[in-house]
């Protein structure tokens, strides 16, 4: 332990320079939601490291079918300037982001015209001058291509989105806004539904953009893989379903510049239902197999922020579990210990491609995809190493006494 510390600190001052013109941004999501729910451990933002972040992102604002109007309904509105003021006392920006995966049925609507983007454009800047906002992030992740099931969409929609951001820009108080976007590993979709080949233009109206590297493997998928793998290009070639490495390359192939990308990193994994005879190689009882079918009419249950199998989406449809397990409930489950580290008695695997962990509880018959420690210091090497401007938690409620965001803090050279 002792002699790692002092590596990276020899490190660290040796390219002092090189992180602070490169990594600069901290950044994270705060669920406006938490603070609805009364067992909740961040109520009042008691629980946020402020100092170790230098913006936090409260969300979501939804779209409406009226771009006039946005719904801050699923969040608790009230807490918002707690919010800003809690940022404010702490040297800390505070931004608000709209749309989501629930909130963005309307984002196309909003933009689709000149004169809805007018009105769009003050029903954010009015907004920003309410709650006396730094800054807002745009978490429309899909243009010209389906999301939730039920968002409106458009062929035009990347051309309306940028059309919007200028005008957005022309405006006195959105000129001085930090303004950033979620985006999807491949770049904004074009008219003929393909990602994209030039989106250089976006980087002159928005600050940065922030790499939704998550969610990239799932209940959708053909095997268990890694929920947010850094790699992929060192896994089989059905294995290649997009990472951080992949991600940034092509959005800067598609002329993106590199020092605006931001890596959006998950403090979940995802859960999936592997049967024993699937789970090992062969002739191992504790060996874990790499990319193991799953039964896909099973959905896992996560922990207790999971959503729950019955709750209605705003399309109107039935969910099923989520299946996802937060970073402090594998730790309160005992299945990590408190230095981050699988605990003795579990399961484990870590991909030294992907750099993400898996944990087998048999007797659940329940494989769990996830990022520990490890996996974010590898992700802030990166984010270092390729001269990216940050990193973006997903959310600043996940982790268990700030293991992960130190490890990719440390990594980044924060
Ligand atoms: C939140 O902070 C309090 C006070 O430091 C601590 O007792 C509690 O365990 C923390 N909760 C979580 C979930 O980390
Ligand atoms: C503009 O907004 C209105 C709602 O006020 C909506 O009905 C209309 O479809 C929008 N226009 C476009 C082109 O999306
Ligand atoms: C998209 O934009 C083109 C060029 O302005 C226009 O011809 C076309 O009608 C638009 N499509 C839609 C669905 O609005
Ligand atoms: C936006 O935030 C980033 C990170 O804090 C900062 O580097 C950048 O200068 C900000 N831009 C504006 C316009 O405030
Ligand atoms: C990703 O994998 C490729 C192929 O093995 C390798 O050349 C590259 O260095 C890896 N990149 C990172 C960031 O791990
Ligand atoms: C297990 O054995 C079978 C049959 O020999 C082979 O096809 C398969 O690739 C092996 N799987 C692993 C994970 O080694
Ligand atoms: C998957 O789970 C369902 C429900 O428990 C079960 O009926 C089915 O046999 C399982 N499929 C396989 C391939 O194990």
């Amino acid at each position: 332990m002792l002699s790692l510390s002092i590596v990276s600190f020899v490190l660290a001052s040796n390219i002092l320079f090189t992180y602070a013109a490169g990594a600069k941004i901290a950044a994270g999501y705060f669920p406006g939601w938490l603070t609805l729910d009364a067992v909740t451990p961040i109520l009042g933002g008691t629980n946020v490291s402020w100092e170790k972040y230098t913006k936090l992102t409260y969300a979501f604002a939804l779209t409406t079918e009226d771009p006039s109007q946005l719904s801050l309904d699923l969040s608790a509105e009230a807490f918002l300037p707690t919010f800003v003021e809690e940022a404010h006392n702490n040297n800390v920006a505070a931004s608000l982001s709209i749309g989501g995966w629930t909130g963005s049925e309307f984002w196309s609507t909003a933009v689709g015209s000149s004169e809805n983007r007018t009105t769009f454009v003050k029903t954010i800047t009015d907004l920003v001058s309410k709650y006396d906002l730094d800054g807002v992030d745009f978490d429309w992740l899909y243009p010209n291509r389906q999301g939730l099931g039920c968002n409106i969409v458009n062929e035009n929609d990347t051309a309306n989105f940028l059309e919007f951001l200028k005008e957005l820009r022309s405006d006195s108080v959105g000129s001085r806004l930090n303004l950033s976007a979620a985006v999807s590993i491949t770049p904004f979709n074009g008219p003929d539904g393909n990602p994209s080949s030039d989106v250089s233009e976006f980087a002159n109206y928005l600050d940065y953009i922030t790499l939704v590297n998550y969610d990239i493997w799932g209940s959708w998928s053909s095997a268990v893989g890694p929920n947010a793998p850094l790699n992929d290009s060192c896994a089989a070639a059905a294995d290649q379903q997009g990472s951080a490495v992949s991600g940034v390359k092509q959005w800067s192939d598609a002329g993106f510049p590199v020092n605006q990308i931001v890596l959006g990193v998950p403090t979940y994994g995802h859960s999936f239902s592997v049967s024993a005879s699937d789970a090992f190689v062969n002739d191992s009882t504790t060996v874990l197999a790499a990319y193991p079918l799953f039964n896909t009419s099973v959905f896992p249950s996560g922990d207790s922020w999971d959503i729950t199998s019955g709750t209605i989406d705003a399309c109107g449809n039935s969910e099923n579990n989520g299946g996802d397990w937060d970073f402090w409930a594998i730790v309160n489950a005992g299945l990590y210990d408190e230095d981050g580290e699988c605990a003795s008695g579990t399961l484990c695997r870590f991909d030294d491609c992907s750099k993400t962990s898996y944990i087998y509880l048999e007797d659940q018959q329940v494989m769990i995809s996830f990022d520990d420690p490890q996996s974010w210091t590898a992700k802030g090497e990166f984010i270092s190493d390729e001269g990216l401007a940050g990193f973006a938690v997903w959310q600043v409620g996940g982790d268990h006494n700030d293991l992960l965001l130190d490890a990719i803090r440390t990594g980044a050279g924060f």
